[in-house]
């Protein structure tokens, strides 16, 4: 595993010569960022040694190297889900080859329901802490003691200073901002009224199919995280009567894009 961490990671130098410092994943319709960014290099995964291709539709597929307000990022247009089938290792070798290309901080997003019955449809949710209900953990196995200990400590899994700052960003640009645990579930089903309810009685506001595992690789190797849900639906019984689609997913994650690409852009921005 680390020989192929490191391989793509060496690949990734010399292909482009970047060491950035922050790391970016776009969830489904939220790649818009990338428009913001001076790009240096844009890789298609299917090129990159070791990587998979994201089938999702609405993910890209695409590593993409350059400036955001002057800093190096590297930033994934398109992740990989476990719902898709890989092996948990699989769905966060990025985030490994990430650390040995120099990144601190990573900044995930991700469309989500909203389990909380103060959110509504298009609201950013600021990740305070998750709940990881898959059915696996990405650690599982041989520790790779070069990268992080056996035994993780998750006390602050996403920064509280990143959040302050964030909160503050959103104040003072009028974005109206939410923030909460996100429940990451295996999916590819969308949960049924019960299991909504299940997880809002375990304490969560917002739910989707991603996220938790790269964060808990990230903490693994000590990387700082951040993290926003964009709302796409609501999970109450009574917005339970028409159906929630990936189409509509997408389309909400679409518009709200911006909001959210203005809070990453200026937490970046004060790295
Ligand atoms: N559940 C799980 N994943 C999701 C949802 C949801 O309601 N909305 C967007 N991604």
């Amino acid at each position: 595993m680390i020989e192929k961490i490191n391989e793509t990671a060496d690949f990734l130098k010399k292909k482009t010569g970047m060491q950035p410092r922050a790391g970016i994943v776009l969830g489904s319709g939220l790649g818009g960022l990338v428009k913001s960014i001076e790009v240096k290099h844009s890789l298609d995964y299917r090129d990159i040694p070791n990587f998979l291709t994201s089938t999702v539709e609405g993910h890209a597929g695409k590593l993409i190297f350059g400036l955001l307000e002057g800093k190096e990022v590297v930033a994934m247009q398109g992740r990989f889900h476990y719902y898709e089938g890989y092996p948990m290792q699989q769905v966060t070798f990025p985030i490994r080859v990430m650390k040995l290309l120099g990144v601190r901080t990573l900044f995930l997003s991700n469309a989500a329901g909203g389990l909380n019955p103060a959110f509504e449809v298009g609201d950013l949710m600021l990740i305070r802490d998750h709940i990881n209900m898959f059915p696996e953990n990405p650690l599982r196995g041989k520790n790779l003691d070069a990268l992080g200990t056996r035994f993780p400590e998750m006390s602050e899994t996403y920064s509280r200073v990143l959040i302050g700052k964030a909160k503050r960003i959103a104040v003072d640009n009028h974005i109206k901002i939410q923030s909460g645990v996100y429940i990451g579930s295996p999916g590819p089903t969308l949960e049924t009224p019960a299991e909504y309810r299940m997880f809002r009685i375990l304490g969560a506001d917002s739910t989707g199919m991603s996220t938790v595992p790269e964060v808990i690789v990230a903490r693994h190797m000590g990387i700082e995280c951040f993290g926003i849900s964009v709302i796409t639906n609501l999970t109450e019984p009574s917005e339970m009567e028409k159906p929630t689609t990936h189409d509509e997913v997408q389309n909400v994650a679409e518009t709200a894009e911006p909001k959210m690409t203005f809070i990453f852009r200026e937490l970046i921005k004060s790295l």
